[in-house]
């Protein structure tokens, strides 16, 4: 076991694990928010995606040692200084979830598209949000939802 320290949510954390551990553990066991999921567990997913200083990351293939404390970390219970996201209310007006499950993942992938690219088309959608498997096919409310956070 190691001390890390990790800034996730812009809150700083001091964690001790194995340095092998997954990012998504510690966010999950350790730290607290269980919004982040476990899907496949191989990077392939998309479930378990949080940002790593804005930019999506598979959280369950990103092992603890590799990150500084100067990174920033975002899950989705951090996603907003409001309650909500405009991303979030973009899926809740366009009732994109089904099951759910994947969503947080998302949504995530979602904002940090919208961020780096603020009208994208359906293929920079399509492209974007590639990585991240939806069961229930929900693709085409995403790509609504996407459309109408960027108006
Ligand atoms: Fe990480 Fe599937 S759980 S990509």
């Amino acid at each position: 076991m190691s001390i890390y320290q990790l800034t996730v949510n812009k809150k700083k954390h001091r964690v001790d694990v194995d340095s092998d551990t997954p990012l998504l553990w510690v966010i999950r066991d350790v730290i607290g928010y269980t919004g982040t999921k476990f899907g496949c567990g191989m990077g392939l997913c998309g479930a378990c995606t949080v940002l790593l200083n804005g930019s999506p990351v598979r959280s369950c293939s990103t092992p603890v040692s590799t990150l500084k404390a100067t990174d920033k970390i975002t899950t989705i219970e951090g996603l907003s200084e409001k309650a909500t996201h405009p991303v979030q209310e973009a899926w809740v007006e366009a009732q994109v979830p089904q099951c759910g499950y994947c969503q947080s993942g998302q949504i995530l992938a979602a904002s940090a598209l919208l961020a780096s690219n603020p009208n994208p088309s359906d293929e920079d959608i399509d492209n974007a949000m590639a990585g991240n498997i939806c069961r229930c096919g929900t693709y085409p409310r995403m790509r609504q939802a996407i459309h109408s956070a960027a108006k």
